[in-house]
């Protein structure tokens, strides 16, 4: 690459990260910002795919897009999410322009730093989950303000949400992607909020329910899946896209049970989405060792019998060894924040 050598040259005194790879995506040189950027010195990757930076963050379509692009010699900008050696992400827009210098083909990719843009606004996926969870809170809560305990239940719900997810992640092996957590934990929070349409009368009343009631009480799925269908319509944005098919999710399904005895639809084991089954245990466990109208505070023990007993009944039997599996302490904590 006697003619490229000075190319190159040139691309690697850039102020931005530059790499260079041979036609297979194996790296042959790094300049000193990328080494800096990245916490990987040039002689740790050389010889090493371009890949080894990838997170799921990055939408598969963008690698789509840039292998077409640049395998047809053409080249291409898009915005990366890759990870440091640290592990921390880093947010970049790159370009990346193929070369054919004496018959071989390289690629020199330019990477700009988003969060040092100087103009405009750039939203990592940390501030997006953040701030899309703040938006559905206060929706959630705004639905079910008639409620005076439902800040401290729906808190609860989301809290152990989050704790089961990771813990169910690592015990089954699911994969599921740091973003799909962020929409289940986001949206766990939404999931009665088809009951601001139920009448209160019904809703808080003290003693047994006839069965027309019952109905009624039971169409807060249905309701709440039109409540947010609006709402995202309105917002017609896709920045909520995917939380908004999860949140419908929850919403329709968190009464269905494992055996196909719940409602709305009498959907059966895994037919019921995932982030339902776990929202429904999650949901129940508060209720039980929350104080009601109706009924006393259970001990975490009490709740954990209950949920054991109906393992493969009402609830998901791997999601609930899973519940089991979380240390007393942290459910403990839960169960008094709970009034
Ligand atoms: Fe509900
Ligand atoms: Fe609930």
């Amino acid at each position: 690459m006697n003619n490229g050598n000075s190319i190159f040259e040139v691309l690697l005194s850039l102020a931005d990260a530059v790499i260079i790879t041979d036609q297979d995506h194996r790296i042959l040189a790094v300049n000193a910002t990328y080494e800096r950027i990245t916490g990987y010195a040039h002689a740790d990757i050389l010889g090493k795919k371009a890949g080894i930076l990838r997170t799921p963050h990055t939408p598969p379509d963008t690698y789509v897009s840039m292998k077409q692009s640049i395998h047809n010699g053409l080249p291409w900008s898009g915005v990366f999410t890759n990870s440091k050696r640290s592990g921390e992400l880093w947010h970049s827009s790159i370009t990346i322009t193929p070369y054919v210098i004496e018959g071989e083909r390289f690629f020199a990719g330019v990477f700009r730093e988003l969060e040092r843009l100087e103009s405009g606004h750039y939203l990592d996926e940390g501030r997006l989950g953040r701030i899309q969870g703040s938006l559905l809170k206060v929706l959630a809560i705004s639905c079910e303000i008639r409620d005076p305990g439902i800040e401290t239940h729906l808190s609860n719900v989301q809290r152990l949400t989050e704790r089961l997810l990771v813990r169910h992640n690592e015990r089954s092996g699911l994969i599921l992607s740091s973003e799909k957590i962020t929409h289940i934990v986001n949206s766990s929070i939404l999931h009665d909020i088809g009951k601001s349409a139920i009448p209160e009368g019904i809703l808080y009343k003290p003693g047994p329910l006839a069965d027309y009631e019952r109905k009624i009480i039971e169409m807060h799925t249905l309701i709440g899946v039109d409540i947010v269908d609006k709402i995202f319509r309105e917002l017609d944005d896709e920045l909520f896209e995917s939380e908004l098919s999860t949140a419908k999710h929850i919403i329709l399904h968190h009464h269905e049970k494992w055996d196909g005895t719940g409602y709305p639809h009498r959907l059966k084991g895994e037919q019921i989405p995932l982030e339902a089954r776990l929202v429904s245990v999650v949901d129940v466990f508060d209720a039980l060792v929350s104080k009601r109208p109706y009924k006393e505070k259970w001990t975490v023990a009490q709740a954990i019998d209950f949920l054991v007993d109906q393992r493969g009944k009402q609830f998901d039997a791997e999601l609930v060894d899973s519940l089991v599996s979380l240390d007393r302490d942290g459910l403990l904590a839960t169960a008094q924040a709970s009034c």
